[in-house]
């Protein structure tokens, strides 16, 4: 009898305290994924000056979002140039409970694990700069790119500097009627370092303009390994180079710094173009050190994944979103560049 009612009693007691769970459980906002977007940001290293001010104006647009019943959260991870560290990162972000990832993949012709992880536990991937190769984006329907046209930047920055050899003749210091110049190169293997290097120089040929071609150096897009290579360059090359053409503008910024730490007078030095408009780069072409450069429209890139990234998730207009921003296949969208020089450069800056 006794034994009876202690058993009745911890029933009891175990029912109430079940229902006391529920209806806890049920007044806490739970992860449910209708109300609330997580993103995982997972970006191939730290030290890129383009990325950090790209997803600073991610944070800012995805927050726009944030309502009483929509919550926004992003959380970055760094995969300091390596692609293993991404793909431990990306499952670690699937972990966490993001159920979209934004990814800016280390090595851009290796992402299956990072698509084979995303489709297991059904997260749509938003690829951003650096493209991966048009087979894998067909691995799964809840791929996506955005980026911008490398091809275009190159032709905006050829333009840019033919416009500038047209107008100032004394580019041409030697008189030799020849543009003797050098490129600083992105990354090997990176769709912006090869299509840009090509289409820069062959604009430049097309617009009637003798080019001699003395050197290139790889830089890695970083202002520190521009400037060494420059500093080769100089030593190689002295008072001869005329032009120098750099994959983007912490590296056109480097070649600067190479020739200030030479103490180089004004008139010695070359002409530098660049390709991003980040913050320093428009300062530079605002006080003339650069003579150009072409802008990576980082807030159209931003609001783009920010849109995608919310219709993913929340199941909402996703098919117009496609449609407004004219995806390409469904999958790809490329935002615009634009040329800047120092007539123009305050629009940029305000942005
Ligand atoms: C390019 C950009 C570079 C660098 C690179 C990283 O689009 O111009 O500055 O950020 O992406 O993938
Ligand atoms: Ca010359």
């Amino acid at each position: 009898m006794r034994e009876k009612g202690l058993i009745g009693a911890g029933m009891v007691f175990c029912m109430i305290s079940c229902m006391a769970l529920f209806l806890c459980s049920c007044g806490k906002q739970q992860p449910d994924s209708a109300g609330k977007v997580h993103i995982g940001v997972a970006y191939y290293d730290q030290s890129d000056t383009f990325l950090n001010q790209l997803l600073d104006c991610l944070r800012e647009r995805i927050r726009e979002f944030e309502t009483e019943e929509f919550e926004t959260m992003i959380t970055v991870r760094d995969a300091a140039g390596s692609q293993r560290t991404q793909d431990d990162q990306v499952k670690e972000l699937i972990d966490a409970g993001c159920n979209v990832l934004c990814v800016n993949l280390v090595d851009r012709a290796n992402p299956s694990e990072i698509i084979d992880l995303a489709r297991e536990y059904d997260v749509p991937i938003i690829f951003f700069n650096r493209e991966p190769v048009a087979e894998d984006m067909m691995q799964w329907d809840k791929l996506y790119y955005i980026g911008a046209d490398a091809e275009q930047s190159g032709i905006l920055q050829g333009e840019l500097a033919a416009d500038r050899m047209k107008e100032a003749a004394q580019t041409d210091r030697n008189k030799d009627g020849k543009i003797q110049y050098v490129v600083l190169e992105g990354e090997p293997g990176h769709q912006d370092t090869i299509i840009r290097t090509e289409s820069v120089v062959e604009t430049l040929k097309n617009s009637g303009i003798e080019l001699e071609k003395l050197s290139y150096g790889i830089a890695n897009w970083n202002r520190a390994q521009a400037q060494n290579r420059m500093m080769q360059m100089i030593g190689q090359y002295r008072n001869q180079i005329e032009l120098v053409l750099a994959n983007n503008d912490d590296m056109a910024l480097g070649a600067l710094d190479a020739y200030e730490k030479l103490n180089y007078t004004e008139s010695a030095l070359p002409v530098f173009f660049g390709i991003d408009g980040t913050d320093e780069g428009l300062e530079a072409v605002k006080d003339g050190r650069l003579s150009g450069t072409v802008y990576n429209d980082k807030e159209g890139q931003a609001e783009a994944m920010a849109r995608l990234a919310v219709a993913l998730v929340s199941g909402e207009g996703l098919e117009e979103l496609l449609k407004e921003m004219e995806f390409e296949d469904g999958k790809y969208c490329y935002l615009s560049y634009e040329k800047v020089t120092k007539d123009r450069v305050e629009e940029f800056l305000e942005k």
